[in-house]
């Protein structure tokens, strides 16, 4: 079967994207933002909020992948302002995704493959 859903936005909340230190503004509480703000958008039927594990990414977080695409150094605002733009609700945020040029001077294990 192929899966019904048709977007995925897929949050980090491994160790440093879901660092306390971070207060609010860590993955588990952008996760939570987004969920709830796709279900009152009605969407909940065909785009899922996900939590995922570390993503390699963490010099840049908190990270998010949608489409492939990399967003990072989110908060809860940010998150909410690239869910607009990917589901059309508002601008484009590709600016918020990480730059190929960061994320080869990161030390990420994914940068390293
Ligand atoms: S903890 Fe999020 S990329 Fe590693």
């Amino acid at each position: 079967m192929r899966y019904p859903f048709q977007k995925h936005f897929l949050v980090c909340i491994g160790g440093r994207c879901g660092n306390p230190d971070r207060g609010i503004e860590r993955g588990e509480f952008i996760h939570a933002e987004l969920k709830g703000h796709n279900k009152k958008m009605g969407r909940k039927p065909l785009v899922r909020v996900c939590t995922v594990s570390c993503l390699d990414l963490c010099d840049h977080g908190p990270n998010m992948i949608v489409d492939g695409d990399v967003y990072s150094h989110l908060t809860r605002e940010l998150a909410r302002e690239v869910y607009a733009g990917v589901m059309g609700d508002g601008p484009r945020r590709d600016d918020l995704q990480l730059s190929e040029a960061e994320f080869q001077s990161g030390a990420s294990a994914a940068v390293k493959k």
